[in-house]
């Protein structure tokens, strides 16, 4: 643990220094050579920094309802379009999530990733899904009031279990717990169970946030597993499997998320459509409007990859009539 601190106080002194020794260089280059010295990396300007987290929750969510569709796909003997489901939920993950991630600057160490987490859960925990379970019993939805207050205590476990893995982390007191088991939750095709329009909303807002609270865990994993803290990333990963098929499942059953596959390639492919169309072609213009290069190729290339995947779905539902 303290040759840990020892390590990241050189890395930050070495890093202070090559930032004042860049200065000095500038300072000294212009206007000589200038294109001597690498800028330094830019971070995006606030903008970018709020269109690359609304992506990521679009991608969290396009790769949780992806693979609930392949599921359903498969019920209906349809393997094909389930395999086309599969891999393309993978990619929203493993690609267009994961590169908005890095130039969004999510993932960090992993105490930072911890501190995060606990946040996210903590909202949950006593904000948000409280919210959610009192408006649903006000409006008669007795099944989701259940659901969100018992999600709500889940996510109380989940801080104190990520709790106890900070202080783990930081001081080597104590140890990092081990992981929840998720209790897979069926979702298969039905209608809404849900009366009123507020319920609904809130299944939708539930359901993003369960799904980039999955994917960002993945992301943690990885990163913990680099650091070689197994134990912290089979905690993350565990959790990550609690909030996708437990909770992004037990909502998606009440809202109706899954309908039959036809129905579902169609809104995978509007969905598709307007991230195409609109949506990552609107963030790469904002992007390019105020340099952040990067982020703007990353938009006009995931706008591209969206286009490539409302044709697979288009196609696979041809092939269904
Ligand atoms: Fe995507
Ligand atoms: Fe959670
Ligand atoms: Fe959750
Ligand atoms: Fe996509």
């Amino acid at each position: 643990m303290f040759r840990h601190s020892i390590r990241a106080l050189l890395v930050a002194l070495s890093t202070l220094t090559a930032a004042s020794q860049a200065a000095t260089a500038m300072a000294l280059a212009v206007p000589a050579e200038p294109h001597t010295v690498a800028p330094a990396a830019q971070s995006p300007r606030q903008q970018t920094v709020s269109d690359l987290t609304t992506t990521m929750k679009g991608e969290a969510f396009a790769h949780a309802s992806y693979g609930l569709f392949g599921t359903q796909a498969d019920r209906e003997a349809h393997p094909a379009v389930g395999k086309l489901f599969r891999a393309t939920a993978q990619t929203e993950l493993n690609e267009h999530l994961k590169q908005a991630a890095a130039l969004a600057g999510t993932v960090g160490t992993n105490e930072a990733n911890l501190r995060q987490a606990i946040n996210g859960e903590t909202y949950e925990h006593q904000v948000m899904y409280r919210g959610f379970a009192d408006q649903a019993r006000m409006d008669g939805d007795d099944e989701a009031a259940k659901l969100f207050t018992e999600i709500a205590a889940d996510e109380g476990r989940h801080r104190d279990a990520y709790r106890m893995a900070l202080t783990a982390v930081t001081t080597g007191r104590g140890s990092v717990p081990a992981p929840p088991k998720a209790d897979m939750v069926p979702v298969p095709a039905g209608m809404p169970k849900v009366k009123a329009a507020r319920t609904m909303a809130n299944l939708d807002t539930a359901m993003h946030g369960e799904a980039l609270a999955h994917a960002k865990y993945m992301l943690f994993a990885e990163r913990a597993r680099q650091t070689g803290n197994q134990a912290l990333a089979r905690l993350f990963e565990g959790t990550a499997g609690v909030e996708l098929h437990e909770h992004f499942a037990g909502e998606a059953a009440l809202a109706g998320h899954v309908r039959m596959t036809k129905d579902n390639l169609r809104t995978a492919i509007a969905g598709e459509h307007n991230e195409a169309t609109n949506q990552y072609p609107g963030f790469a213009k904002r992007a390019t409007a105020v340099g952040d290069t990067a982020a703007a190729r990353y938009f006009r290339d995931t706008a591209a990859a969206a286009a490539k995947h409302a044709a697979a779905f288009q196609q696979a539902l041809d092939q269904l009539h």
